[in-house]
Order: structure tokens, then C-alpha cells, then sequence
């Protein structure tokens, strides 16, 4: 089955209120484990590469070891790139393979994000790919850039129309709330529950419905969106790391988020913490091991379990891979 895009896989998401997931893969075992897990559940899935990823791994192994999977699993599998930061390196993945981008130009001020984007969006449809662009500025790290809580910025819904129509893309990211990374509020932004666990403040649900309401049946997307889960950071902790106050986005608002125009679910920063849970679990119960088949092999588990997790009960693809393929060969 060849790489596919976006477009089928968001008409099936927003019709059916569900999400399509987006991990981030920069090594085999991260693309095994995904792919086993939405292979065995049946989920269409969006595989997506960051520059930090391109740089660590090589453009063309991640390539490679995402044609490998589509070879041996019979789910839908678009392979998008994360945070595309200029037109060059959007136009290297669409030249690359690649079957989306995304050309972050969230940083620039409006008129220059418009531009950026638009340019990009020419390239990409000229090839048959599509392109997600962004408006509003998350908090958090990624690559090279890192964005203080203080410098974050929600959406404009004023904004967003005038950007879609005058650029062409084909999905937005938007700031309602979530940031990137394992430490996404600092504990004085939070609350605590009974058991002392941080709860943070809820999802900008009201920008969402007006950013719905200005956009009828567009794709939004959300970054930013790990859960930061508790099991996870718990195995890590006690197993020699250090992640204290680490917090996420609670999975009963990215549920919610899912059933409504959020047709893509970005997560990276769980299935790190998973994978090193696994790892730093194993080594824990086996310091005699020295053999990276044995602890790796734990690691990829832990990825498949998390993305079977979330594909479950947080996005509800499960079961939909059929019905997108369907779509694409109408
Ligand atoms: O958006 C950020 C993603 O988690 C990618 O992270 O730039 O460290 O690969 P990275
Ligand atoms: P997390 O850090 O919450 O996993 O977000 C990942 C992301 O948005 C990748 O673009
Ligand atoms: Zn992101």
C-alpha cells in the first residue's frame, strides 16, 4: 500500500468525530511500535517527522522505515512533516517522499505567515501533497525554537478565515491551551486533586467554537497534546529519573477535543516517556543486561501499549482504516 495524505482520513475524522493521530517517529522501534499497534486496531495513522528527527536519523532512513512498515501492515499511513520551519525544507520532504507538511510560520507576524505559507501551499499542491499551517503560538520547546509560557498566544479567531482562504491550507493548527513537552504548566498555574496530582487549567474550548464556527468543516489541528501520563512519569521516577511536576492534557479534553473539528492529535512527548519507562524498568529489574535487543525491545512494547492506548480512548480511530481506504480509492 503506497503512503497516502490527509485529506480522506479529516473528511472521515470530522464526520465521525474522532481524531487521527499524529507520533512522532525518529527511530524503528518508534515506528514498529506505532505501526503494530494501529495495524492491530485497525487505525489510520499520520507518522510525522520533525527537523530534530531529520537531523538525528537521516531523511531517508525515516523514509525508508516508514515504506517498511506500510509494507507489512494494511492500515492507512501518511507521513507529514513536523514544524516544516521555511520553504526549504517543506519543499525537501515534499521532493523527499513526503505525502504532508507542515510549514510552522506561527513565529512571523501575520502578513509574513500568510506569505510563507501560501508559498509553500503552491509547491505542495503542484505534487500532490498537503499542508498544515498555523496560527497562534504554543509554549514549550521544539528544536531550536522555545517559546516562554509568557510569549504563548492563543488564536485569533478574527484571523483565521482571512488566513485560510488567502493562503490554501489544507488543515490549521491552533493555541487553545496545550504546549509541547513533559512540563506544560508550571505547578502554580495548576490546581491539586486529592491524591496531590496537578490538575491544569481547562482547554480554550470557547476559542475552538469560534474558530469551528468561522471554519465549517475544516480540519483543525492540535499540538502540543501528550497527556504527560501519570503511569509513565510514575515508572520513570521510581526507577532512578527525575521528572517531578511533569503534566500534560488531561485525556477527558483531548476526548472531547477529538469529537469535535480536531481531526489531528499531535503526540510526541508520551511515547518518549513511555519508551523510557519501559527501558529504565527493565534495566532496573535486569542491571545484568547489556544486549540493547533486550531493553529496546521492552521500550517499543511500552509504545505499542501507549498508542493502542491512545488510539482507543483518547481518539477513537480504531476500526476506521477500511473506511478512509475506501475513500481514497473512489
Ligand atoms: O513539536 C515538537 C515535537 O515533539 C518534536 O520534537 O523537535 O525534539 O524532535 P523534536
Ligand atoms: P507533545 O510534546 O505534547 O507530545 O506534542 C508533540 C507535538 O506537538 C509535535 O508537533
Ligand atoms: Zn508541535
Amino acid at each position: 500500500m503506497p503512503l497516502v495524505g490527509t485529506k480522506e482520513m479529516f473528511k472521515k475524522a470530522y464526520e465521525g468525530g474522532f481524531a487521527i493521530g499524529a507520533f512522532n517517529v525518529n527511530n524503528m522501534e518508534i515506528v514498529q511500535g506505532i505501526t503494530e499497534a494501529a495495524g492491530e486496531l485497525k487505525s489510520p495513522i499520520i507518522l510525522q517527522c520533525s527537523a530534530g528527527a531529520r537531523k538525528y536519523a537521516k531523511h531517508e532512513y525515516l523514509v525508508h522505515l516508514v515504506k517498511a512498515a506500510l509494507e507489512i501492515s494494511d492500515i492507512p499511513i501518511a507521513l507529514h512533516l513536523d514544524h516544516g520551519a521555511d520553504f526549504e525544507t517543506c519543499k525537501s520532504c515534499i521532493d523527499g517522499g513526503f505525502t504532508s507538511v507542515m510549514i510552522d510560520g506561527s513565529h512571523f507576524p501575520f502578513k509574513e505567515n500568510i506569505e510563507v505559507t501560501k508559498k509553500v501551499v503552491e509547491y505542495a499542491h503542484a505534487h500532490g501533497v498537503v499542508v498544515e499551517g498555523e496560527l497562534g503560538q504554543l509554549a514549550g520547546i521544539e528544536d531550536d525554537v522555545n517559546v516562554s509560557a509568557e510569549n504563548a498566544s492563543y488564536t485569533q479567531p478574527a484571523e483565521v478565515q482571512e488566513f485560510v482562504e488567502k493562503t490554501g491550507v489544507d488543515s490549521l493548527a491552533i493555541a487553545i491551551g496545550t504546549s509541547h513537552g513533559a512540563f506544560k504548566f508550571k505547578p502554580e498555574q495548576c490546581t491539586r486533586n486529592a491524591d496531590g496530582v496537578l490538575v491544569p487549567p481547562e482547554l480554550r474550548f470557547d476559542i475552538l467554537a469560534e474558530i469551528e464556527k468561522k471554519l465549517p468543516n475544516f480540519p483543525i489541528v492540535l499540538h502540543g497534546a501528550s497527556s504527560v501520563v501519570p503511569k509513565y512519569v510514575k515508572i520513570i521516577n521510581d526507577n532512578g529519573g527525575k521528572l517531578a511536576d511533569a503534566v500534560g492534557i488531561p485525556e477527558d479534553q483531548l476526548r472531547k477535543a477529538a469529537r469535535s473539528a480536531v481531526c489531528k492529535i499531535n503526540i510526541d512527548s508520551d511515547l518518549r516517556l513511555a519508551m523510557t519507562a519501559g527501558i529504565r524498568q527493565h534495566f532496573a529489574e535486569h542491571p545484568e543486561h547489556f544486549d540493547p535487543r533486550q531493553y529496546i525491545t521492552v521500550g517499543r512494547s511500552y509504545i505499542k501499549d501507549v498508542v493502542a492506548h491512545k488510539i482507543k480512548d483518547v481518539l477513537g480511530s480504531d476500526g476506521q482504516a477500511d473506511a478512509v481506504m475506501a475513500l481514497i480509492k473512489k
